[in-house]
């Protein structure tokens, strides 16, 4: 996680308050605009951004919302978000209220949903901290957020490693992404052991620049595993196997090499 994305220089949270000011947009509006959210993370105390704005709403901080949404606010304790909190004498976690808004009115009326924010339908609160994000939902290939996907297809903000089926570690991470990717589930009669170490070693989950969303477009990608030996006459040798007049034909996975890049039910050499 880059954090600097997400943190505000403290010159431009002032001129934000005072471009407020200029707006005319009252002292409600300000009120909530001082009640920044901060993430506390050891020594590191910073400015993360102002939470959705309701008009005339104050916080009553993520207590508040127990009394109504037990069982949400009761996981709550284990989620990533929960370590942003409000600034001020009287900081209290405004975990819930950094995606929902300030819930005091929703509070007060007895839950009137018109009175909170759900951000279900868009990505737009989260991008209001995550702007590195945004940029990777524009790229030429991506998931398709928010045509057909939410960001909570794949993360769950309420309980937790926001992170579902991350696929950093073990097989069982990648059970997020193979509930919409059956045709890569196993089992395969040639597993490619690759695929333990996650999809994410091969897949930018968000958006990337190469078609599949590939994190490399050519044999850079699996070359990060399989060693590559350089030989005398330039031959080019891959997993003990001569591969000079391969290479220059296409990638690793086309020209009818290893297709089955996912695993294979009749090739041990990853082919169809
Ligand atoms: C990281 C942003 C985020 C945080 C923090 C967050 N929520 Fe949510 N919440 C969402 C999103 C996105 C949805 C809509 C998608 C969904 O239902 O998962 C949602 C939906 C809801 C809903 C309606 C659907 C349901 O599950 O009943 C309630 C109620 C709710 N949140 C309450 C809370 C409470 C209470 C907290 C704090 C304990 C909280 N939220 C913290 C993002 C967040
Ligand atoms: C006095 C009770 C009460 C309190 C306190 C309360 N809520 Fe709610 N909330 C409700 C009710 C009732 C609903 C509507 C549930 C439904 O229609 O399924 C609701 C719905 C929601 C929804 C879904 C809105 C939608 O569009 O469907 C969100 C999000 C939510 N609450 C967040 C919060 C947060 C965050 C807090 C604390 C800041 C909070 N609530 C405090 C009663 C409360
Ligand atoms: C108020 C700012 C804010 C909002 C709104 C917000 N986030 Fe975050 N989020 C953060 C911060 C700050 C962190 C880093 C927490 C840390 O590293 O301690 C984070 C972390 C994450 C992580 C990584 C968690 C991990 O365990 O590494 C994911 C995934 C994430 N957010 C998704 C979302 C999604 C999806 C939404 C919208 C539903 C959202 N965020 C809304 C501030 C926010
Ligand atoms: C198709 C599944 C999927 C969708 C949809 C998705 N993410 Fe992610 N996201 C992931 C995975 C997987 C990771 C972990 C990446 C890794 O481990 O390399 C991740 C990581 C993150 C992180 C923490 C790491 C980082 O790159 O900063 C944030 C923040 C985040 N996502 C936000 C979002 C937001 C906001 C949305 C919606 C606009 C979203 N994601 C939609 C799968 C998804
Ligand atoms: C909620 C369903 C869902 C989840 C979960 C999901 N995806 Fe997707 N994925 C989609 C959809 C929809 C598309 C777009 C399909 C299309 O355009 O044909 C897509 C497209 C892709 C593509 C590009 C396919 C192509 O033909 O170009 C890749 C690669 C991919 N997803 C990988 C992943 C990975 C890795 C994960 C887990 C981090 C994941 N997906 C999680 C629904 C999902
Ligand atoms: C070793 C690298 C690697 C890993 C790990 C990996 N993929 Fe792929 N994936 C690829 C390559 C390369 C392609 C492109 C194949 C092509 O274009 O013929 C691809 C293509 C895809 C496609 C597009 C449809 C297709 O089969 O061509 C989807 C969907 C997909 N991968 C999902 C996943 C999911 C889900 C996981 C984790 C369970 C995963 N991948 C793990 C390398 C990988
Ligand atoms: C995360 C590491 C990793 C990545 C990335 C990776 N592989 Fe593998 N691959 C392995 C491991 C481990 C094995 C099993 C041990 C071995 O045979 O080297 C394997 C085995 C194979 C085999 C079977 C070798 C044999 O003779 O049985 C082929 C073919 C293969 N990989 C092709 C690819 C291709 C093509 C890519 C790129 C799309 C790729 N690999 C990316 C780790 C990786």
């Amino acid at each position: 996680m880059k954090r600097t994305e997400f943190s505000q220089p403290s010159t431009g949270w002032r001129h934000r308050i005072r471009q407020l000011f200029q707006r005319r947009l009252g002292l409600l509006l300000l009120g909530t605009a001082l009640a920044a959210i901060v993430i506390s993370c050891g020594t590191l105390t910073r400015t993360v951004m102002a939470p959705p704005a309701i008009p005339g709403a104050t916080f009553i901080g993520t207590v508040g919302c127990a009394e109504c949404h037990e069982e949400l606010v009761r996981d709550f304790r284990t989620a990533s978000h929960a370590r942003l909190m409000a600034r001020g004498p009287n900081a209290m976690s405004t975990g819930c209220e950094s995606c929902h808004g300030a819930g005091s009115l929703h509070s007060e009326s007895g839950g009137d949903v018109s009175l909170i924010v759900n951000p279900e339908k868009s990505p737009n609160v989260c991008f209001d901290c995550h702007l590195d994000i945004r940029g990777s939902f524009n790229l030429p290939h991506r998931h398709p957020v928010p045509e057909q996907l939410t960001c909570t297809d794949c993360h769950d903000p309420h309980k937790g490693d926001a992170i579902m089926g991350g696929g950093t570690a073990l097989f069982s991470q990648n059970e997020t992404c193979l509930e919409c990717h059956n045709a890569q589930r196993g089992p395969h009669v040639f597993e490619h052991e690759a695929m333990r170490e996650g999809c994410t070693t091969c897949h930018l989950p968000h958006g990337s620049v190469n078609p599949r969303m590939l994190a490399q477009r050519n044999a850079t990608l699996c070359l990060k595993c399989h060693f590559q030996e350089q030989r005398s006459a330039g031959r080019v040798l891959i997993g003990g196997f001569d591969h000079t007049t391969f290479l220059p034909q296409g990638t690793c996975w086309s020209a009818g090499c290893h297709e089955a890049v996912h695993g294979s039910q009749v090739n041990s050499s990853l082919r169809y």
